[in-house]
Formats: structure tokens, sequence, C-alpha cells
């Protein structure tokens, strides 16, 4: 596995634990010398102890080292990161092009490159020009990854399809056997061309995405016509062809995926001049919603936010993961302390790096002291801690609110406490 991330590490692990010989390989020697100790770089539950559990049976071990671990694999998976390019929406390939680089260069006999890394179409046919020199050495194909972060052991292990492209029929029979033991769990194994596994990846996360935009636009109307957007997400999504899945209101989609995979896809389209109208709308929706919920806040607390104590539970993008990559908190914690609030913030993943240099934002690592005297809570990410808090019990000041952007918490349970409390796209109880 070149590139030990939240998809290399987990990728890595599992296939070991399915009784490959695995080797993950990365450029960060920090990364490596942890796990070479023991401790996992990454919060996920259950993979510590996979770590672990491989690392000891010696099916599982850790390196800078590229060449020998290019030189030892007979299957290459590529895991490295795919960003937004600053300033474009385009995606940075860099990373992917220069560890194929590498591959060309320490590779000395046949390999299975498989991309694993969300490329867009037509990258593999770039990366196979890069290796031409050595061309009877490699055969190409991508194999997208679909697993969740926070759930990343079970997604993998479960998929509900595992997807490869290729323009060779014998790469199939080569996949198929590694992934034996999942499709003999009932996980389907979907061929079609390398382009076309390139295509589902972004198409899958785009209409996710889409989904996610839809019903939290659908939440603003619902917020005004006083009606409980929970009831519609349940009535749309008990319809088999819409599902429920991902139909539920809330803040901006955040993550390592969906924001740059939706940019992503929009770049990929203009190269052959389409215009995916409808997936740029849901792009510029989703930034909208994050400066609607801070003017939400406004709405809370007064225009005035100067000195006002503002606590937040949870600052991830979304529960059992430490990743804060394009999380909601990012903007609008530095928005709330630009205003001159002091923000608190408490998260079970612990102290983000993000936050310290900001002025009036501290890191407090208990519920009970994060919200003591705070003038708003206000509810990002819903990890299981947070869902049965007695706030009337830990709140001192008796004039405070509760902003819960995950309908979290009961309307009438806060209005029986007697709790100001707010929410999203439900009718206004308080
Ligand atoms: N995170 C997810 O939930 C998820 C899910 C599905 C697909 N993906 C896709 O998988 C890819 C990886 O995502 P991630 O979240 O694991 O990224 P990540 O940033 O967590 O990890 C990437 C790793 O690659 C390493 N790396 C970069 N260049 C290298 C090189 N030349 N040699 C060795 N190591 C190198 C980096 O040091 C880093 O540790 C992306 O394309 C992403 O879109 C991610």
């Amino acid at each position: 596995m070149i590139g030990t991330g939240y998809v290399g590490l987990v990728s890595g692990v599992c296939f070991a634990d399915i009784g490959n010989q695995v080797v993950c390989v990365d450029k960060d020697k920090n990364k490596i010398d942890k796990l070479n100790s023991g401790i996992s770089p990454i919060y996920e539950p259950g993979l510590d102890e996979l770590i672990k559990k491989n690392f000891t049976a010696k099916r599982l071990s850790f390196t800078t080292n590229i060449d020998s671990a290019i030189n030892t694999s007979d299957i290459i998976f590529i895991c490295v990161g795919t960003p937004t390019r600053k300033g474009s929406i385009k995606v940075d390939l860099s990373f992917v092009y220069k560890c194929t680089k590498e591959i060309l260069k320490y590779s000395k006999r046949k390999k299975i490159i498989v991309t694993k890394s969300t490329v867009p179409v037509g990258t593999g046919d770039e990366i196979e020009k890069i290796l031409k020199r050595k061309k009877k050495l490699f055969t190409v194909i991508s194999n997208p990854e679909f697993l969740r972060e926070g759930e990343a052991i079970r997604d993998f292990r479960y998929p509900d399809r595992i997807v490869i492209g290729s323009n060779e029929k014998k790469a199939f029979n080569i996949m198929k056997k590694l992934y034996t033991p999942l499709t003999n769990k009932g996980s389907k194994f979907y061929t079609t061309s390398r382009r076309g596994a390139e295509l589902i990846k972004y198409a899958s996360n785009a209409f996710l995405a889409t989904k996610i935009t839809f019903i939290n636009e659908l939440a603003n109307l619902c917020e005004k016509s006083g009606v409980n957007v929970e009831d519609i997400s349940l009535g749309m999504g008990s319809d088999s062809r819409i599902g429920g899945r991902f139909l539920r209101a809330g803040p901006a989609y955040g993550g390592s995926c969906f924001p740059k995979d939706t940019k992503g896809l929009v770049s990929a389209a203009e190269k052959y001049k389409i215009n995916l109208s409808v997936v740029k709308s849901v792009i510029k929706s989703n930034q909208e919603r994050v400066n609607l919920l801070t003017k939400r806040v406004h709405k809370i607390l007064g225009s005035n936010l100067k000195n006002k104590k503002i606590s937040f539970l949870g600052v991830t993008f979304k529960p059992n993961t430490d990743d804060m990559r394009d999380s909601t908190s990012l903007k609008m914690i530095p928005y709330l302390c630009k205003k001159g609030a002091k923000v608190r913030y408490y998260d079970p993943s612990g102290e983000k790096n993000e936050f310290r240099k900001i002025k009036n934002c501290n890191y407090i690592n208990n519920i009970k002291s994060n919200c003591n005297d705070a003038d708003l809570v206000v509810l990002l990410t819903e990890w299981d801690e947070f869902k049965s808090i007695d706030f009337k019990k830990i709140v001192k000041n008796n004039k405070f609110k509760v902003y819960d952007l995950r309908n979290l918490y009961s309307a009438e349970e806060m209005k029986k406490n007697k709790i100001k409390y707010y929410s999203v796209g439900r009718p206004n109880t308080n």
C-alpha cells in the first residue's frame, strides 16, 4: 500500500487480516515510526487492535523504504491523497504521479498497479503513459474505495460492492482472487472499464452530497413553514427508489471526500466541455450553508457576539473519526472568535491543531467544564457521549441556550426543562 492514510492504512490492515502479506509505505517518517511502535496515527474504532494482531502475526509491516516495498510486492495499491489544487477546483494529482514514477524506477519484475485513490476519469491512462518505458511489467487497474471514516473496518469487510475497472480480462481474475474472502460473504464484485470505475466513485460521492444538500435546503423550508424535516426524511426515504440514508438535515457536508470530489467531478467534466449544473449548484448551496448557520447563531444570541461564551460539542465533520478536513467547525469557530465570542470546544478525538492559534478559542477536555458557563451550547458532531447530556445539571448560567445542529435532542424535553432550544428544520417550540 503506497500511502498509509485513512484508506491505505485501513485497507492494508484489513488485507493482512484476510491472510495477505502486506507492507504499508509512507513518506511521512513520523507516521511510520508511530505505527512501528504500535500507535495508530488516526482515530478509527477497532483499528488499533487489528494493527497489533496482524503486526504480531508478521503479516503486516510499515516502512518509509519505497524501493523495498515495491520490490517485495506483486500488487501495488496507490492510496495517496488527491486533494483540490490550491486556488482551483481541479484535482491535484501530483502525489499519484510522483509515486507512479517511483513504481517505474524501482520495479524489476511484473506488477499489478491498482489505483485506490479517488482520481478523475482518464487518470489510469496517464499512469500507463508514465509507465510506458517498462510497459510490459505493468497492468494498471482502478479499484476505487468506498469506506466511510468511523465505520471503515466494517465497510472494508462488508462492502456493498467491490468495483474493479480494467481493460484487461486477466486483471479481473487476479482481483477476484484477492477479494474472494469478501465476495464469499456476499459482497458484489462489479467489473467495468478502467474509466468507468474511476467515474463511478465520483458519481457516487456527488450523488450522496446532492442528497445531503437537498435535505438541508428542504430543512430551511421546513423551518419557515412549521414542518418537521425528520417527517419529510422518513416519508421520502421510505420510498425504496429514494432510500432514507444521507437524508438527515444538519450542517454543511464536510470531510475529506465530498467537498473535494464534487469539485473534482465538475472540473473533470469541464475538460470534456460538459456542464454538470446540478453538482455545481450543490457545491454552491453547501458553501452557503455555513453562512446560514452562523447567521442563525446571530439570530439566537443577537448581533453583538462580543464576550458571548459559546461552547462547541464536537468539531470533527462526523463522529468516530479525528478527521477535521472541511468540517463546518473550521469556518464557524474562527468566524465567531473574530466577532469577539469566547469559544470553548470539546471533542472526544482530542484537541485540534487547527484551533491552537485562534485567539479566544480553547479546548476543554470534558463535557461538563466545557459547557458550565456557556451562553450557547452548539452541538456540531453527534458523538455517542453527547446523546444524553443533562444540560440543566451541567450549565450554571440559567439563561443558556442550545443549538443542536444534528437534531440529537427532543424539542419537547427541552421545553419541559425550560431550555431555549434551536435545531435544524423543525418548527420553533420556544
Ligand atoms: N478518507 C476517506 O474516507 C476516503 C474514502 C474513500 C476514498 N478516499 C480516497 O483515498 C485517497 C487517500 O485518502 P486518505 O484520506 O487516506 O488520505 P490521507 O491524506 O489520510 O493519506 C495519504 C497518505 O499518502 C502519503 N503519501 C503521499 N505521497 C506519497 C508517496 N509518494 N509515497 C508514500 N506515501 C505518500 C501521505 O504522507 C499520507 O500519509 C484519496 O484519493 C481519497 O479521496 C478517501
